[in-house]
């Protein structure tokens, strides 16, 4: 095919599709027909049930520039520019982590902390794209938030996506290093900090090691670093009574909660992610005596 454009909506799922599979990337097929979506401004429904649409004026081009990028492994979040998260379709860019489906832990069991709490306040260490926070606010319509982040860039995206679902009335954002200079308390402080050891960065795939924001993804040495800086900001940050959930990597959740103990925030329990693992760590500031 090379040299002629596919001109149906099947022959250019097909082309995308084998051009992935002998790449030998993940999901040739599922890949082609998000990358198909978006080049050709069609639905899935659309590819199942008329599959031999002519594509619009313009699309094959844009495939074709498509597909030349994702060989190039960048992910198909940032070809697109668009991630599901939770109820919402988020607007990515390679200036922020792509929100993970396992990141949906850490909303199952902020929604349970503040499940008595009205009007809950909360603060996203490292915000991001936004996500945790906003599916927060958009399952709370009686909350508030804050989002922090070290990265401008990546907060622009955050209030772009706020804007987006509505929610920009109740949420602010903050450039900073974790809970700096912040003043009063919240009810709820969650966070999805860089936890990757430094040295197994470079071992990734290369969708992530050569795409995804390193500040978002090196957590130093033992990959705990985030941990350590922004536990007594929690400690500090959070009212008597206030719950925390914060993500972490395979492994991690004995020393992250050994860390939370020491500034007075003991880890209840831990929460699994998708595949069944410890994901999440989460728990309460006691009141005081
Ligand atoms: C793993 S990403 C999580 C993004 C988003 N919360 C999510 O779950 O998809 C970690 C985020 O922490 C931010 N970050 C890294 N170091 C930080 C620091 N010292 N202070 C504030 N944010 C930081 C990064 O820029 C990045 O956006």
């Amino acid at each position: 095919m090379r040299g002629m454009s596919a001109s149906t909506l099947v022959a250019a799922w097909t082309k995308a599709r084998r051009a992935f599979e002998s790449a030998g990337l993940d999901t040739p097929i599922a890949d082609a027909r998000l990358l198909l979506q978006a080049a050709a401004g069609v639905d899935r429904i659309d590819i199942v049930t008329d599959p031999h649409r002519p594509l619009p004026e313009g699309a094959a081009a844009r495939l074709d520039a498509m597909i030349a990028r994702r060989l190039a492994r960048e992910p198909v979040a940032y070809i697109t520019g668009r991630q599901g998260f939770w109820t919402l379709d988020l607007d990515v860019t390679p200036a922020v982590l792509i929100p993970r489906p396992d990141t949906e832990a850490v909303v199952h069991v902020a929604l349970a902390l503040a499940k008595d709490q009205p009007s809950p306040r909360v603060l996203d260490l490292g915000v991001g794209s936004g996500a945790i926070l906003l599916a927060i606010l958009a399952e709370r319509p009686d909350a508030t938030g804050l989002g922090v982040d070290l990265s401008p860039a990546a907060l622009e995206v955050a209030a772009a996506n706020a804007a987006r679902h509505g929610l920009g009335g109740r949420v602010t954002f903050r450039e900073g290093h974790w809970g700096e200079g912040i003043e009063g308390t919240f009810d709820l402080i969650v966070s999805n900090p860089p936890y990757i050891e430094a040295e197994a960065i470079a071992g990734l795939q290369p969708e992530v090691a050569t795409h995804e924001p390193r500040g978002a993804l090196d957590g130093g040495p033992d990959g705990l670093d985030a941990y350590r800086a922004l536990a007594p900001h929690v400690a500090r940050l959070l009212a008597p009574g206030g719950g925390f959930a914060l993500e972490f990597g395979l492994g991690q959740g004995p020393a992250v909660a050994d860390v939370l103990a020491a500034h007075g925030l003991p880890v209840e329990a831990f929460k699994v992610d998708l595949t069944g693992r410890d994901r999440v760590a989460f728990g309460r500031k006691a009141h005081a005596a």
